[in-house]
């Protein structure tokens, strides 16, 4: 190795290191041989670099050449040259040079590969992907996702330290922390039938460091979360968790704002325009249908009430008449892009979400055409000066209750966005949405569920009707959102034992419980709890934002599949019965 060991890197060589002698170590990408001339692009994981076996070369140097294959492990010696100008590739780094080979050196051989290594993103199927991840871990997409990550935990750590904040690490093997979602258990072996949860985040842990005075705390956080895994969601994935005391949502805002603004210009060089806009919750459905709305295009919804409560289409006169509510937008110019077909996909989608149907216009001439426009004969005027229509445009209706009239058209206007290509993909959208209420009615338990978690405070009108109005109590919760994803989460929290108890009443949870629970945090809150509050944004999720993708399985070096499995692991997997005898547990026959 001593004689081959690298003097460069594949990405490092231009025309400035012209007639250098130089070993490169790294993958053969191609191989080909053009008349007698052999090209072997090197790869590693700074570039590719060129490297040529001339006609001249002796014979067993192009035999060597010969016997590589893809994904060969190889160490080259030569010379730089500069390529002849027609042979200049100004996509490539070192795509001035090219490298004259004097020996070749096979570090070790590959198998015949299960999918090429791709000079973007694979298209081999996800599971083949996972199951030989470390080959597909070199494809170009993969390899700047995990360089993006690596620079924004760095730029996060940077921002954060900078700002006086004290990365401490919590445990991993806990007590269960309230998050809503299921655990994962541990089974301790020196204390029989007793479990240890795995976090599903740091949430008791950071505000009992509150408690212990270190007023800025943030940490990298792995996070564990027995639920299905989708598009956006992990079993296990990262949180960059934060919590201060002596705060207000003001300040968290303040703090998460500019780091956010670090983060993007220290490793995309995007300048990020702050302070990031709020939204109250019910303004993000009432205007976007969802409390995480894609503002990267318009399509703002529009109140049809006063129009269809004295109008003469039944469905929507009497979705007004019953207390529900008529939403619509304006597409501009895409009528001849909306066939009967395609508003039915449309339609389809909206279905999903509960909708009965879509209503629609389109503007010709002048005039409200086609559709349900024959309702509205005689409120032509009304209709083209409310939505400020001109000819070409496609109006959408929903009509039903408030909830699912907004969610659905907030679905459709989605749909109509991606089926337009109205979304720019590089383009950075943030906003607060905030004012959530504190509670959710559960309608199949017939009790209310605490919105967010336990721990969220009330805002401050409200604190006095906690128990005697539950559904109307806002609390002092903020998420911030990005292009369409909930990127974070938090909250002020409650410090005050009495203001929990009325919490824990309302959510129908018994003192004794939660004295059993998370009396360690109830304890510690007795002992002089500064007022606090945090936030809590998800890593995985804010890579594959900034790299627009559509899977955080693209941003995990090692992730799950959507079975909840590992197929390069094989995890999980099943234990030794001495494991099993020894963790006290007995494993049902039919579920083996
Ligand atoms: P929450 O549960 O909303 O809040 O999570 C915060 C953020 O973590 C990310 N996230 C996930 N990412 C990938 N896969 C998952 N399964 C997953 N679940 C959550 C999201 C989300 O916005 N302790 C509170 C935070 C706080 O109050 O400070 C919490 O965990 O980006
Ligand atoms: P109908 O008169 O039932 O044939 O419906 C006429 C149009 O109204 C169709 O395009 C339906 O999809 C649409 N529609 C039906 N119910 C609703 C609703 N609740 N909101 C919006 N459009 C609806």
């Amino acid at each position: 190795m001593e004689k081959m060991k690298r003097t460069h890197t594949c990405g490092e060589l231009n025309a400035s290191f012209e007639n250098s002698t130089v070993i490169l170590n790294g993958w053969v990408h191609k191989n080909r041989n053009h008349g007698g001339v052999h090209f072997i692009n090197v790869r590693d994981r700074y570039g590719i670099t060129q490297v040529v076996i001339d006609e001249d070369a002796t014979e067993e140097l192009k035999a060597k050449a010969e016997g590589l294959k893809f994904e060969y492990c190889i160490a080259i010696t030569g010379v730089v040259r500069k390529r002849p100008a027609e042979m200049v590739n100004p996509k490539m780094s070192t795509g001035d040079i090219e490298v004259k080979a004097l020996d070749i050196e096979v570090l070790n051989t590959c198998e015949v590969l299960p999918f090429m290594v791709s000079e973007t993103e694979s298209d081999a199927k996800e599971d083949l992907r996972l199951k030989y991840r470390y080959i597909d871990l070199r494809s170009k997409g993969m390899q700047d996702r995990i360089r993006l990550r690596h620079e924004v935990a760095f730029a996060t750590r940077e921002f954060l330290i900078g700002d006086g904040f004290y990365e401490i690490e919590t445990p991993t093997l806990i007590k269960a922390t309230p998050e809503g979602a299921r655990d994962f258990v541990v089974p301790s072996r020196i204390h029989p039938g007793k479990f240890f949860a795995l976090p599903q985040s740091p949430q008791l842990y950071k505000q009992i460091l509150m408690v212990s005075g270190f007023d800025k705390y943030f940490q990298i956080a792995r996070c564990y979360r027995d639920e299905d895994p989708r598009g956006d969601r992990q079993l296990e994935f990262t949180q960059v968790d934060l919590e201060m005391s002596f705060v207000s949502a003001d300040d968290v805002y303040d703090v998460v704002e500019r780091m956010m603004k670090h983060i993007f210009a220290k490793t995309m060089n995007v300048e990020l325009a702050v302070p990031f806009r709020r939204i109250s919750y019910h303004q993000a459905l009432n205007s976007y249908g969802s409390d995480k709305p894609d503002l990267r295009f318009g399509m703002e919804f529009v109140d049809f009430d006063a129009i269809a409560s004295d109008c003469g289409f039944s469905v929507f006169k009497d979705a007004v008449a019953n207390g529900g509510n008529v939403k619509a937008i304006k597409v501009d110019g895409a009528a001849e892009s909306y066939s009967r077909k395609k508003i039915t996909e449309l339609e389809d989608q909206a279905k999903i979400y509960g909708a009965k149907g879509l209503a629609w216009m389109k503007v010709a001439g002048g005039k409200l055409d086609g559709g349900v426009s024959k309702f509205f004969e005689d409120k032509q005027e009304e209709i083209l000066s409310l939505f400020d229509a001109k000819d070409g445009d496609l109006l959408l209706f929903m009509a039903d209750s408030w909830k699912v009239a907004c969610t659905a058209l907030g679905a459709v206007r989605v749909k109509v966005a991606k089926d337009l290509g109205l979304i720019d993909p590089m383009r950075f959208e943030f906003a607060w949405i905030n004012d959530f209420p504190l509670f959710e009615w559960n309608e199949d338990e017939q009790k209310w569920d605490p919105a967010h978690h336990m721990f969220s405070m009330p805002k401050p009108e409200f604190l006095s009707s906690i128990k005697s109005n539950p559904g109307a109590v806002l609390g002092d919760i903020y998420d911030l959102v990005c292009n369409g994803y909930e990127l974070a989460s938090g909250s002020i929290r409650v410090h005050n034992p009495e203001i929990q108890q009325e919490i824990f009443d309302v959510v129908g949870f018994p003192k004794e419980e939660a004295e059993k629970r998370f009396g360690f945090l109830l304890n510690a809150f007795r002992y002089g709890a500064p007022p606090h509050g945090g936030i809590a944004p998800g890593l995985d999720r804010l890579i594959m934002i900034m790299s627009a993708r559509e899977s955080i399985k693209d941003v995990i070096a090692f992730p799950k599949n959507n079975n909840a499995s590992s197929p390069m692991d094989e995890s999980p997997a099943e234990i030794l019965d001495e494991q099993i005898n020894e963790l006290h547990l007995r494993v049902v026959e039919e579920d083996k």
